[in-house]
């Protein structure tokens, strides 16, 4: 087992330290803020407590798993030894430029120097480094210590060796990694989403359907089956003859409605309002942090289905 340092301790740095615990490596997390390393701690202490209830800690207690978690003074004291760094701080370039100038010049020459940013290209932040062939972006679905997707993305000079030394990695700490074969904006998760969040704004903004409308229609429709098979999968199975039965049938229909997407809704302008005025009827401002951890408590409950659905019916 290897050790891991973790660089940011606030949302993703803390989900990372638990994903690589419970793989059984070492971690050192640590944090410009002392107090954000106490802080993740803490949550850490409760996420284990539950993932054991669901029977998410690999078998391990959550003693064990903890064990393998310690708070680290310095960025140096967390690099010690490392042979995978995973930096989470936050999402400025300036910042990001600096933190992996210091983790070039800190970390043993063969350890993997991987970012979890959402949406700056490794490229513009690695250009300058001696050990730019080592660099390269890991991008977690939040929280990633229950959702396994991972983008791993690769400047054009990151080494091949590094890229599948990190699938590898992620694999074995129960992700499940895929290679953006070019840097993108936004990656895939992001485009993905981003594509379906501008149809969502549009709909509400012109008046077709409510907030909850358009969360009734994933939430109790698209969604069920998009959390176990993704769209071509879907489409595949949607068509008698497959995939390609079902573009003669309804890629049509697609062409039509594209020419009808193409604008912009305003996110900032009046639909906002109607949108927030919504949500805020469900859930108040001052409950959205239990929110939060209903959330997880859901997707713990869907990821040990899901575990248990792959062994009963298949994958
Ligand atoms: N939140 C998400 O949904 C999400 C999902 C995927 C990826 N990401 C990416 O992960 C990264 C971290 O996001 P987050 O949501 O955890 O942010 P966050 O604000 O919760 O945590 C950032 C942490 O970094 C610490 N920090 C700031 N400067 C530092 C420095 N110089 N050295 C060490 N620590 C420092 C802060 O004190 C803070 O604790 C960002 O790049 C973000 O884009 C976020």
């Amino acid at each position: 087992m290897a050790k891991v340092g973790v660089i940011g301790a606030g949302l993703i740095g803390r989900a990372w330290a638990i994903s690589f615990a419970r793989a059984g490596h070492d971690v050192a997390l640590t944090d410009a803020d002392p107090g954000a390393i106490e802080n993740a701690l803490g949550f850490i202490d409760r996420a284990l407590e539950e993932l054991a209830r669901h029977d998410l800690l690999n078998g391990a207690a959550p003693r064990q798993v903890r064990a393998r978690i310690a708070g680290a003074g310095s960025v140096a004291v967390a690099l010690d030894g490392a042979s995978h760094v995973q930096e989470n701080t936050p999402e400025q370039l300036e910042l990001k430029r600096g933190i992996f100038a210091e983790l070039d010049r800190l970390a043993a020459s063969d350890c993997v120097i991987a970012s979890s940013t959402s949406a700056l290209l490794p490229s513009s932040f690695t250009a300058a480094l001696a050990g730019r062939s080592r660099c390269l972006v890991a991008h977690p679905v939040n929280p990633p210590y229950l959702v396994p997707a991972v983008e791993i993305v690769p400047a054009p000079w990151t080494d091949g060796t590094v890229v599948e030394r990190t699938m590898r990695f992620m694999t074995e700490a129960g992700h499940a990694p895929f290679v953006i074969k070019r840097e993108i904006d936004g990656f895939v998760v992001n485009r993905l989403q981003g594509a379906l969040l501008q149809e969502a704004f549009r709909l509400v903004a012109d008046g077709y359907a409510s907030a909850e409308h358009v969360d009734i229609a994933i939430r109790e429709g698209l969604a069920l089956r998009w959390s176990f098979m993704g769209p071509f999968e879907t489409i595949d199975l949607n068509a008698p003859g497959g995939v390609r039965d079902y573009v003669a049938r309804y890629a049509g229909l697609y062409e039509e409605l594209f020419k009808t997407q193409q604008r912009q809704a305003d996110w900032r302008g009046p639909v906002l309002d109607a949108i927030e005025r919504e949500r805020r009827r469900h859930v108040a401002q001052s409950a959205l942090g239990d929110r939060q951890a209903w959330r997880d408590r859901r997707l713990m409950a869907l990821i040990a289905h899901k575990r248990r659905a792959g062994k009963k019916i298949g994958d």
